[in-house]
């Protein structure tokens, strides 16, 4: 106790004395938290109930105690901030997580191989050589790879209310101010509809399933879930996979679209990448044994990780305070919001070698493992739920993109990221033009 005393509050610039800091962040995101990391250092106040936090080790501690010190799913537009049951739900999700790690682990996303390039051929292939704007194409393509993860046949329908629910969601992740969800807003409306209409689609689905005799083994998500033991109540079973559908959407289309913004820019890559895929030992064709895509295609592994190194589109991470804690020299009250920010972490000279350089050399064989700094799927008891599924298809898209498609973009040197909700470059426009091979 007598040490708690002797911590304080990280500090920050105060900003306009009505406004606070929103108007400077808001202009320049990533700009203003350069300038704030310079001037204050690794952890840093931006408002009297948020702190920025710019240590990897600090984020991992604070990762680490997600659950305990930290919660993590205080609700859209919960304007009470209610701690207590933010904990509860915490707890809920736990055992439905640990029931769903079978249906997601390494075996399991290998099992998807050749659907997740049949799909990506079929959408690529859908656009015929037009230019198209990458980051839809890209929602395109994981809405459909997650709905036919969790489904199968019974995905239809799915894309497009996942499709649906993105577009409510964006007015939100675009501003820092939050109004609350009884104010009768059209952005209000949209996004329960839309939120609301997927759920009943799911609820659907699993209660058919459900009355349906079940097959020899699991075929999808859906299927392992209905297998758990214990069984999971159908209620649970639905939100798991609302959580699984939106996490496994948007964020991976956007880290595509990265991808695709570096493959539009290095035409040398794009040959070695094809070279790798034609090769005798690998090829994106699903092979019987599901060796790690690290042993079959190491470069377009090494392009993606690189990707998610430069450009991770879960940019920042959110948690709030459960209790006052200590982080580092500092002390943190309840109801603090902390938001950890991968990017800068990712990008810091005190970390990395040449930060800002796309380099996926350095995660070729033989090469030091990466060490806290590297954090694209989060970490501790809430780290990303599909991380080995998103690598997979990540890895054999790149591959099978650099290999049937030249890929065009009118725009790629001029296009910027935007630290929107998820990381990508905006408006990035790309041609991909079959080799008819
Ligand atoms: C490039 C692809 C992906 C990246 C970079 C990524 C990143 C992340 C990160 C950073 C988190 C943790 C967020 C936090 O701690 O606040 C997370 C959580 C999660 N991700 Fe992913 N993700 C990706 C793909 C996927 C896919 C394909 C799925 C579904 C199969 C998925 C499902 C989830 C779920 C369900 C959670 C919540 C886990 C929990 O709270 O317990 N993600 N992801």
């Amino acid at each position: 106790m007598a040490q708690r005393e002797t911590l304080g509050r990280p500090p920050g610039p105060r900003g306009h004395w009505l406004t606070g800091n929103t108007r400077a962040y808001e202009a320049d995101r990533i700009g203003f938290l350069r300038r704030c990391h310079r001037e204050y250092g690794d952890v840093f106040s931006y408002d009297e109930q948020t702190v920025f936090v710019i240590d990897p080790d600090l984020t991992h501690d604070v990762l680490t105690r997600t659950g305990h010190s930290f919660v993590t799913e205080l609700a859209p537009f919960d304007m009470r901030r209610d701690l207590d049951e933010a904990g509860a739900q915490a707890t809920a999700w736990m055992s439905a997580r640990r029931a769903t790690w079978p249906g997601l682990n390494r075996a399991a996303s290998a099992a998807a191989d050749g659907r997740t390039v049949e799909i990506l051929d079929a959408v690529v292939a859908g656009g015929a050589g037009r230019e198209l704007d990458v980051l839809t194409s890209m929602r395109a393509f994981t809405a459909r790879a997650i709905a036919d993860y969790c489904f199968g046949a019974d995905a239809r329908g799915v894309p497009g209310l996942l499709h649906d629910l993105i577009r409510a969601t964006r007015p939100f992740t675009e501003s820092s101010y939050e109004f609350p969800a009884w104010l009768p807003l059209p952005r209000h409306r949209r996004f329960f509809r839309a939120a609301g209409d997927l759920t009943e689609a799911l609820t659907g689905i699993v209660r058919q399933r459900r009355a349906s005799p079940a097959g020899d083994a699991p075929e999808d998500l859906l299927g392992s879930l209905l297998a758990a033991e214990p069984a999971m109540p159908d209620e649970i079973v639905t939100s798991t996979l609302h959580s699984v559908l939106m996490g496994g959407h948007g964020v991976p289309a956007a880290a595509l679209t990265s991808v695709v913004w570096e493959l539009a820019r290095r035409p040398g890559l794009v040959g070695e990448l094809r070279d790798e895929a034609d090769g005798p030992v690998s090829g994106t064709a699903p092979l019987p044994s599901t060796p790690s895509t690290a042993a079959r295609l190491p470069l377009a592994e090494a392009v993606v990780r690189e990707t998610l190194r430069l450009y991770p589109p879960a940019w920042l991470m959110t948690r709030t305070a459960r209790t006052a804690t200590r982080l580092g020299d500092w002390s943190v009250d309840p109801g603090d919001d902390l938001l950890l920010n991968a990017y800068l972490i990712h990008r810091d000279p005190r970390w990395w070698q040449r930060p800002d350089e796309f380099d996926p050399t350095r995660w070729l064989s033989g090469r030091p493992a990466p060490g806290p700094a590297y954090l694209p799927f989060g970490a501790g008891p809430r780290v990303c739920l599909g991380s080995a599924l998103a690598l997979r298809q990540l890895t054999l898209a790149t591959s099978r993109l650099a290999q049937r498609f030249a890929v065009e973009s009118p725009n790629a040197s001029s296009v910027a990221l935007e630290f929107m909700g998820r990381l990508a470059p905006a408006g990035l426009r790309a041609r991909f033009a079959p080799l008819g091979r």
